[in-house]
């Protein structure tokens, strides 16, 4: 892919009216395509366990049109959306005590596709019993249904992720109840995650401290001066942030996982006048998933964590979801309070990376696409890629924040030194290479 230029003239726009293409290896997610195989050896959550009533729900994942539902006996599930025998559209099915029936002309599917009744049909006909309609399997775990979506015979065990069990944590659910839909590229906003650099600018500096806590008030004094560190962990990257905030050094390390999920952590409340400790930690808040609906749509499943063991406010509760994230704000708002979503979306539906032009502070997002790109190679080796392990494990999370009360080094560049090297220990603690 050739990458367009910088221009260097005045009033050039007319040699740039040209768009290039997307880059299709990396954003396309259909099935057959690359990144839509390489995605397809996952779990992925596809809805919310409160989204499952009477009724079953159309929804789409990775290009592929689906029903979802619960059936009267509790099982759950998640077929292809238009019926095997001429094609209407199960989400207006009937649940049965086993699997669904199609409102056409009756024939009947269990969870698995089994095609298990064709009333129309005379008995020994050579569907009944016989065929299935497609099927992907589903795992509920805390409030949230994942699916598999590729070949059988490739099915890595379900794994939950080690953070889930930290000591006192409660899982709430991220998003509202549906799901947060982002009509944009499932990459683009997996740029976002190891780009460190964007929550000192967008959230802090362009439309003033977004994140505030229960008094109205910031909960994080970012400079845009971090420094920012990019580490490979065994599931994907951390993205370092360490800047001095007075008499401390705040050192916020989130991870990407391979290849749809951030975990990231809650930053710390100043001022930290008050604590008592030189040093202190705080895990996990945010496990959030990006699945594609399809090339240009995406939806947000996740978790947010809280800690019943911590008493500070911000910890001991489960946060509402963060509107700066989610659509359908009035659009003057959005103009004046940009946040995620609307920085995401904003760049199209698919993000055209030959029109960009990476910075310094773009390293996290280059390493990301790097490792998208080498997961799709695994995959197409036969191979198993990064951060899908058959041990059945729950998943080790390395996300962390940690705040030091330590004075300022004697000369700007001392004080450098000492932010990256607390950068250096926490990746060495999250990397199990130093005691946490
Ligand atoms: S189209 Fe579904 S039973 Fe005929
Ligand atoms: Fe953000």
């Amino acid at each position: 892919m050739s990458r367009r230029r910088f221009l260097a003239e005045p009033y050039g726009a007319y040699r740039q009216a040209v768009l290039p293409p997307p880059d299709d290896y990396l954003t396309r997610v259909g099935p057959g395509t690359p990144a839509g195989e390489y995605l397809r050896r996952f779990w992925h959550p596809v809805a919310q366990s409160a989204m499952l009533k009477d009724l079953p729900v159309a929804i789409r994942i990775l290009g592929e049109d689906l029903v979802i539902f619960r059936d009267r006996s509790a099982r759950i599930g998640l077929l292809h959306r238009h019926c095997a025998h001429r094609g209407t559209s199960l989400e207006f099915g009937k649940i049965e005590e086993r699997g669904i029936r199609c409102c056409y002309h009756g024939w009947q599917f269990d969870v698995d596709g089994a095609l298990i009744d064709t009333p129309a049909e005379p008995e020994g006909n050579p569907y009944k019993g016989k065929l299935y309609h497609g099927a992907y399997p589903t795992v509920e775990d805390s409030g949230l249904i994942f699916a598999y979506f590729g070949p059988p015979e490739k099915k890595p065990p379900f794994r939950r992720f080690a953070s889930y069990e930290a000591p006192g944590a409660r899982l709430g659910l991220a998003e509202h109840i549906g799901g947060n839909v982002k009509p944009c590229n499932w990459l683009q906003i997996m740029d976002n995650v190891a780009d460190p650099v964007h929550e000192a600018y967008l959230h802090a500096q362009i439309s003033g401290p977004q994140f505030l806590n229960d008094d109205g008030e910031p909960l994080v004094a970012l400079g845009i001066s971090g420094k920012d560190d990019y580490w490979e962990s065994p599931n994907g990257i951390l993205c370092n942030e360490a800047r001095r905030v007075g008499g401390f050094v705040w050192v916020r390390s989130l991870e990407y996982m391979c290849p749809n999920v951030i975990q990231l952590c809650k930053a710390p409340h100043f001022p930290l006048e008050e604590s008592n400790s030189d040093e202190w930690e705080t895990p996990t808040v945010l496990t959030r998933w990006r699945v594609p609906i399809d090339d240009e749509h995406t939806i947000e499943f996740g978790y947010i964590y809280a800690y019943a063991s911590d008493t500070r406010p911000y910890f001991n509760k489960v946060w509402p979801a963060d509107l700066s994230n989610a659509g359908g704000r009035p659009y003057e708002t959005m103009q004046r309070d940009p946040g995620d979503y609307e920085a995401q979306v904003s760049q199209g539906p698919i993000t055209r990376h030959a029109t960009e032009h990476l910075a310094t502070s773009d390293r996290g997002l280059a390493l990301m696409r790097r490792m998208v790109r080498e997961g799709i190679e695994a995959v197409a080796r036969g191979e198993d890629p990064r951060a899908l392990a058959r041990d059945g494990q729950p998943l080790k999370v390395a996300a962390r924040e940690t705040v030091w009360r330590i004075p300022e080094g004697p000369t700007p560049q001392d004080d450098e030194a000492l932010l990256r090297k607390l950068s250096r220990t926490v990746a060495e603690r999250s990397l199990g290479k130093l005691p946490a």
